[in-house]
């Protein structure tokens, strides 16, 4: 048997193991249609005057999107969205409270220089994939590759990725694909604190306005950043976190899956894992 029969079989298995499912209703409009990340109000944003994710409660709403775990937490904020509280994390000065749409806040990110590497940049790199994505996945930074074609995810690590995605049964295009930094840091170092300080707002002003259900952090950057710990990253995968109640796994990053391919198989299992939440969490039944 293959890995991917085997994980297939494997996922079926738990599949039928995970009993009921009930489905996240997704924003609807008044006619019934959902609701595209252009339609969404900013009056349904929350803008507040703390923004590390340090000072934001977690949810304490057992059953809020993670099916049936409980999610830990004060209590505090758990009666708005997630997108809200996610919102809410954007520092309350910051432009982005104005913008309504991606198309709004790609040329803010376009025209503007926030960090020193937004200078040196050949192309910001915005995210790429469907504005009204169930899944989102998170990155660290722009490669070469990246900042060349303006895009994340286009090199040896972006296919390898594409591969992951269509081996759990999403195009590319099915999914939206951000970083944490939109522009190429020199010899592709470790992103500065400041810099992530700078663009991190910006991812979150993507979450909020393409309202995601499940979040992917691949490698240890966008995660320590979006769950606001500093574990290793073989600490935080293998469970859903609560991101300010979204659920959030964490897996290996492609690129290091490229250079340590005994990393590939851990990660099938991670992958499985949100596939079968994802299925969970949207009624998907195929
Ligand atoms: N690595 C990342 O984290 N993001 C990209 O877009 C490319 C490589």
């Amino acid at each position: 048997m293959s890995l991917l029969e085997e994980l297939k079989t494997i996922i079926e298995h738990e599949q039928q193991l995970a009993g009921p499912v009930v489905p996240l209703p997704h924003p609807r409009k008044e006619d019934g249609r959902r609701m595209s990340a252009s339609d969404r109000k900013p009056s349904e944003m929350a803008r507040s005057p703390s923004s590390p994710a340090s000072r934001v409660a977690p949810s304490g709403k057992a059953g809020d999107l993670f099916g049936n775990r409980p999610i830990s937490g004060s209590g505090v904020g758990s009666s708005r969205s997630p997108y809200a509280r996610i919102h809410a994390l954007i520092p309350a000065e910051s432009p982005l409270h104005e913008m309504n749409t991606l198309e709004e806040v790609e040329a803010f990110v376009r025209d503007n220089v926030l960090i020193p590497l937004d200078k040196t940049r050949k192309n910001p790199v915005f995210g790429t994939g469907n504005p009204d994505a169930d899944l989102m996945v998170i990155g660290e930074a722009p490669g070469a590759d990246e900042d060349a074609q303006g895009e994340p995810f286009v090199g040896r690590a972006g296919m390898l990725l594409n591969k992951i995605l269509a081996a759990i049964r999403f195009a590319r295009e099915e999914v939206y694909i951000a970083n944490i930094l939109k522009s190429r840091p020199p010899n592709n170092r470790n992103p500065l604190a400041e810099e992530v300080n700078a663009h991190a707002p910006i991812l979150y002003k993507q979450i909020a306005l393409i309202q995601p259900k499940i979040l992917l952090c691949v490698g240890r950057t966008s995660a320590t950043t979006l769950l606001d710990r500093q574990d290793s990253l073989g600490a935080m995968r293998q469970t859903f976190h609560d991101f300010h109640g979204l659920p959030l796994l964490v897996t290996y990053h492609p690129a290091a899956l490229l250079r340590n391919p005994g990393w590939k198989r851990p990660a099938w299992e991670d992958v499985q894992m949100l596939r079968e939440r994802y299925d969970r969490l949207t009624g998907n039944t195929a």
